[in-house]
C-alpha cells in the first residue's frame, strides 16, 4: 500500500468485451486527460452478451484480477453485459477502489419527450438481466419502452466495419417492425461507433443516448471524493492490451479512441 501521492499516480483500469468500451475511454480521457489508462479488450472470447451468466461472470471476474494485479487506482467497467452480470462481485472483491459500471442511459431518453417511444438497443443478456428489468420498471409510466436485442451488431465493430452496405442492412431490417421512435437508448459500449449509421436508417429526428459522458463524469467523482485524481500537469498515456493478440485490433484501438 503506497502513500496517497503514489496511488494518485497509478492508472486508472477499463475493460470490455473488446474494442466497445473506447467509446467510455474516450469519454474518460477527455474529461481526465491527465490520468493514465490501461484499457482491456477481451476479443478473443467476445462477444459475451450471447453467453450464459456463469461463462461471463468467470470471464469478468479474469478481466477484472488481471487488471487489478496490475495497481490500478479504480475500475471501470465499460460494458453493460458485463456490469450486469458481475457488477456486484466485482465490488465486493475489490474494496479499496472504486469500481464504476455503467448502464444504459434510459432515464434521459425517457425524459426527453412527453411520453416518448423509446428503443433499447442492447445485447440479449443486458435485456434480461434483472438490473435492466428493475431499471425498465421504474420508468415504465413514463415511456413506452421498448429493449431490442441486437446479437451481431458489436461484430462489426470489432471488424472495424462501422460503414457498409451489410451494416446499413442489419440496422434496417432491426429497426424495420418500429414505426414511430422518438429516441434510441445505445445500451451497449460498441454501438456509440455505429451511431452515424443508426442515424441515417432513423432519420435525423430521432435521438441517441449513451452513457459514455456520465460514466467518465461518475468515475471523476468517485475519485475526487477519494483524492485520487491525478496530480500530474502534463497529458497522460493509455495502453492498450487486448485478449485476441492481433496487431490490427491493436491498430483498430487507436483508430477508435481517435473516432470522431
Ligand atoms: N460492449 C458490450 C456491452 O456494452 C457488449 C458486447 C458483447 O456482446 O460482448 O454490453
Amino acid at each position: 500500500m503506497g502513500t496517497i501521492i503514489e496511488k494518485t499516480a497509478l492508472p486508472i483500469g477499463v475493460f470490455d468485451s473488446g474494442v466497445g468500451g473506447i467509446s467510455i475511454l474516450r469519454e474518460l480521457v477527455r474529461l481526465m486527460p491527465n490520468e493514465n489508462y490501461i484499457y482491456l479488450g477481451d476479443s478473443a472470447n467476445a462477444p459475451y452478451g450471447t453467453k450464459t451468466l456463469d461463462q461471463v461472470v468467470e470471464l469478468v471476474s479474469n478481466d477484472a484480477e488481471y487488471l487489478y494485479s496490475k495497481g490500478i487506482k479504480a475500475l471501470v467497467v465499460a460494458c453493460n453485459t458485463a456490469t450486469s452480470a458481475g457488477i456486484g462481485l466485482l465490488r465486493k472483491r475489490y474494496t479499496d477502489i472504486p469500481v464504476i459500471g455503467i448502464e444504459p442511459a434510459l432515464k434521459p431518453a425517457v425524459l426527453s419527450a412527453e411520453h416518448p417511444t423509446v428503443l433499447v438497443m442492447a445485447t440479449p443478456m443486458t435485456l434480461r438481466e434483472e438490473k435492466f428489468r428493475c431499471l425498465m420498471q421504474r420508468f415504465e409510466e413514463k415511456a413506452e419502452i421498448m429493449p431490442l436485442p441486437c446479437p451481431g451488431l458489436m461484430e462489426f465493430v470489432e471488424r472495424g466495419e462501422l460503414q457498409s452496405e451489410a451494416l446499413e442492412q442489419y440496422l434496417y431490417n432491426l429497426f424495420a417492425p418500429y414505426e414511430k421512435v422518438d429516441a434510441v437508448v445505445l445500451g451497449c459500449t460498441h454501438y456509440p461507433f455505429v451511431r452515424k449509421m443508426i442515424k441515417k436508417v432513423l432519420g435525423d429526428g430521432v435521438v441517441l443516448f449513451d452513457g459514455g459522458e456520465g460514466t467518465a463524469r461518475e468515475t471523476r467523482r468517485q475519485l475526487e471524493e477519494r483524492r485520487l485524481l491525478s496530480l500530474s500537469e502534463e497529458t497522460g498515456k493509455v495502453i492498450f492490451e487486448n485478449s485476441a493478440k492481433e496487431e490490427k485490433l491493436l491498430k483498430l484501438c487507436v483508430e477508435l479512441l481517435n473516432y470522431e
